[in-house]
């Protein structure tokens, strides 16, 4: 027939969905959050193991996860926790204004919405301590929302499969548009969890495994043989170092001295070895003028080193003995060695308890 206009066959030139979901449902890892198959997603423990792995990797998170939902299984019973319960058992995993923001995310999801959380991202947007990755994460995951998912992995990923050569973070909205072009209607919180998985244990950032990558086919990287060279990164400015000072002082009934920090401010809220400012012109030879008490400070070997988002910092660690009847100084109080580990110490501090038992 002249004139007649032949359907439009569109060839499968993208990478499609369908085969990372076929891959997907071979291969999903089993993660203590994850719903399992058939199952319906709790969104409770979706919002708290996204929150958490934005900290860091998923081995990390694994008892932190349990230990949390063992002591608050739901948001309810979060919400009527003390945030100080939730900041300790929070140390060790970092950016503890995050702990906060969890404990008024359940109080606001408690309180003011009856225990649901929104099924939309502008809703889960409105909530405290969720941003664009993990609104986008819970409505894909919990609800099955079509949001664009991108971490780090589907980062990796995206960049290998377009060959991409804009370094990060500059292409972070070119990836988020290519994800989003990627995304199905049909089951987007699982293409979500595909492409995470995809990129923790084949599009690795090290040696892929690209002979069993359903996206090999439609990965330009490697046709081009660069596929470790992505992503582009630009170079990262140098951190400045940061010194500091911290003091342990012990009674002789072997209780010790610490601080609870300003609630505003880095690690705010958290228990601290009473320590001085960290400043870049730190004057080490001044130190035990920032003590909290007089004493016959003496300075122990070594130094604790910690790398912090914008700074690196060396701290030095004097030690002294107290009287029994030492007065604590103001936001100060005194704990049995033996509850140290239950505070809410952030690493840094536990580091500098460690050099302090290593001496
Ligand atoms: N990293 C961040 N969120 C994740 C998830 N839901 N599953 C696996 N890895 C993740």
């Amino acid at each position: 027939m002249l004139n007649s206009v032949a359907p439009e066959v569109k060839s499968p030139e993208g990478p499609h969905a369908e085969a990372l979901l076929v891959w997907y449902d071979r291969h999903r890892r089993r993660l203590p959050w994850r719903a399992l198959p058939g199952e319906k997603p709790d969104p409770y423990r979706v919002w708290l193991s996204e929150i958490m792995l934005q900290q860091t990797t998923v081995k990390t998170v694994g008892p932190y996860f349990q230990a949390f939902l063992a002591r608050w299984p739901t948001v309810d019973a979060m919400a009527e926790s003390d945030e100080e319960d939730i900041l300790k058992a929070w140390a060790g995993l970092g950016y503890y204004s995050r702990a906060r923001n969890l404990h008024a995310c359940a109080r606001f999801v408690s309180e003011r919405l009856g225990g649901r959380f929104p099924d939309t991202v502008e809703g889960l947007r409105q909530l405290p301590g969720i941003g664009a990755y993990t609104a986008a994460a819970v409505a894909a995951i919990a609800f099955d929302r079509r949001a664009a998912v991108v971490d780090g992995n589907v980062e990796r990923v995206v960049t290998r499969l377009e060959a991409l050569e804009t370094p990060l973070p500059q292409a972070k909205p070119r990836i988020a548009e290519i994800v989003d072009g990627m995304t199905p209607a049909d089951r987007p919180g699982d293409f979500a969890q595909a492409m995470m998985d995809l990129g923790a244990t084949i599009c690795t950032p090290k040696r892929p495994a690209c002979g069993l990558c359903p996206y090999l086919p439609f990965c330009r990287a490697r046709r081009e043989g660069t596929q470790e060279t992505f992503p582009r990164k630009a170079p990262k400015a140098k951190r400045p170092l940061r010194r500091g000072a911290a003091f342990w002082i012990v009674r002789p009934d072997g209780w010790v001295l610490v601080r609870k920090r300003p609630d505003k401010g880095l690690l705010g809220g958290m228990t601290e070895i009473p320590s001085s400012v960290w400043s870049e012109d730190f004057d080490s030879s001044a130190a035990v003028n920032h003590a909290p008490l007089k004493a016959k400070w003496r300075k122990l070997p070594g130094e604790v080193g910690h790398g912090f988002t914008h700074f690196e910092l060396a701290v030095s660690v004097y030690a002294a003995d107290a009287l029994l009847s030492t007065k604590a100084p103001p936001d100060c109080r005194w704990v049995r060695l033996d509850d140290l580990d239950g505070e809410a110490l952030p690493t840094v501090m536990r580091k500098i308890v460690a050099l302090v038992r290593g001496n």
